[in-house]
């Protein structure tokens, strides 16, 4: 596909044509800054930059974190009671820290649905989508490895049980378990290579988030209405965008600064709100707490895994026509990891030829259960698994998976769409009328 036509970089000085032949840096910078964006961009577009600002927040207050931390059993939990007593500004930059793990999973999945939505997703955005994916799973890695490092109550038994999730991989799951942990339990050696492997993560994170950046800096971006940039020419480009600077850096600035203040009064105020206090506690190999929970970003994912018993009736199949390899909770494991694996595969599965959900009628009901539905697996989650929580997990599992097998693939063939403007100008237009335009030569 053709990028959207645009005034691009001219050196003019001397110095700047010197440079552009050998490094056409300053070249990259201003066609990434003033690249044509559609001007009809809503607020659900601004959870990438805040993504982007999160990612920077993590590895600035984790470089000094791991100034002062000890990644071996015996000191790390006092050398984290040290940074938060002793260390200046210490209980700031763990609680930043803490705290931007959170931060961090609202905004992508907030920017995850944004693009479920409005069919972010679709052609030509696969690549974006599947870079999306790659990260996101980098991220859940990240986060638990990081819980473990204060050696907290949580942090052991969370790595005991969910490194023991691998170990019911038939055949090969023990020595996968055993090769996470570093021997046959969690011990000094699993914390040291999760320490090791929580510092090196985030840069593979900033790097993908670079292609990330660049496929769909390619394809260009989405927009609420699923209509692409026109590129018949520059001026009917310019009518559907604006250059990036200053629009929507101003913009995400604004937002910015806004869901800046509401982090860091939580920081400030109510800084253990998301944690767990079991975490306060440093861990005890010989004594389980009364309840092992993950923290909230994983709670969906985990109903998921938990929803799949012995009394499932797929489970019983499955354990019969694999004569007895996969148990239930092997099962379990595989509808985890299936149910982030549909969502990659929406791309194909999505058949419809509208792209944004906002002229999808059928659509936006199933759409607004999936995120019912995402609501109450988290929930699910959190709670002890009770007769009835195995219920309602069951059945709000299932429907995840039938809205990326069954509802998507089919909607595509039975759903009738609404009038899509003609173009992004037009939706502009609808909404802002035809007053005043960004682009003064015009
Ligand atoms: C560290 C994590 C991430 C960062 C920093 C990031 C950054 C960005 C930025 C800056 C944008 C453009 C602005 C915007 O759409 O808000 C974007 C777009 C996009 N992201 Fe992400 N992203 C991340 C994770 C993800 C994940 C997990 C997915 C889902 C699989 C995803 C899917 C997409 C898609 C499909 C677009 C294109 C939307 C469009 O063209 O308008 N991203 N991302």
């Amino acid at each position: 596909m053709a990028g959207i036509p645009h005034d691009h970089y001219e050196p003019k000085s001397g110095f700047e044509k010197w440079l552009h032949k050998r490094l056409p840096i300053v070249g990259l910078l201003y066609d990434t800054l003033m690249i044509p964006t559609p001007k009809n961009l809503n607020w659900m577009w601004i959870w990438g930059i805040v993504l982007t600002f999160c990612l920077i927040l993590q590895i600035a207050t984790g470089i000094v974190l791991a100034m002062h931390y000890t990644p071996n059993t015996g000191l790390a939990f006092a050398s984290v009671e040290h940074i938060m007593r002793d260390v200046r500004g210490g209980d700031m930059i763990r609680y930043m820290h803490m705290n931007g793990a959170t931060l961090f999973f609202i905004a992508v999945y907030l920017h995850i649905f944004r693009g479920l939505y409005y069919g972010s997703y679709k052609a030509p955005r696969e690549v974006t989508w599947i870079i999306g994916m790659l990260i996101y799973l980098a991220m859940m890695a990240t986060a638990f490895m990081g819980y473990v490092l204060p050696w907290g109550q949580m942090s052991f038994w969370g790595a005991t049980v969910i490194t023991g999730l691998f170990g019911a991989i038939p055949g090969v799951g023990p020595t996968i378990q055993a090769w996470l942990l570093g021997g046959p339990a969690v011990t000094n050696a699993t914390l040291n290579r999760f320490f090791s492997l929580h510092y090196l993560l985030p840069f593979v994170i900033a790097a993908l988030v670079a292609v990330h950046i660049w496929a769909f800096h390619s394809t260009g971006n989405n927009n609420p209405t699923g209509v692409e940039v026109r590129r018949t020419s520059k001026a009917d480009a310019e009518k559907d965008t604006v250059p990036f600077w200053p629009y929507f850096v101003l913009k995400d600035l604004f937002a910015l600064a806004l869901i800046f203040t509401i982090f860091f009064a939580i920081v400030s105020y109510m800084p253990n709100y998301f944690g767990s206090p079991d975490n306060y506690i440093e861990a005890n190999p010989m004594k389980t707490p009364a309840s092992i929970e993950p923290e909230w970003y994983f709670l969906p994912f985990y109903a998921i895994l938990r929803a799949f018993t012995q009394d499932v009736w797929v489970v019983q199949l499955a354990h019969f026509v694999t004569f007895g390899l996969v148990d239930a909770k092997f099962f379990g494991v595989l509808a985890m990891f299936g149910a982030i694996a549909v969502m990659a595969l929406a791309p194909w599965l999505d058949t419809s030829s509208v792209r944004s959900g906002k002229y999808r009628p059928m659509f936006k009901w199933w759409f607004a259960l999936l995120v019912i539905d995402f609501v109450v697996l988290m929930w699910c989650g959190s709670q002890f698994p009770t007769a009835i929580i195995g219920w309602v997990s069951l059945i709000a599992a299932t429907y995840w998976f039938a809205y990326f097998l069954i509802i998507l693939p089919l909607l595509g063939v039975i759903e009738k769409p609404t009038k899509i403007p003609a173009t992004i100008e037009d939706d502009f237009n609808a909404h802002y009328g035809t007053g005043g335009s960004a682009h003064p030569a015009e």
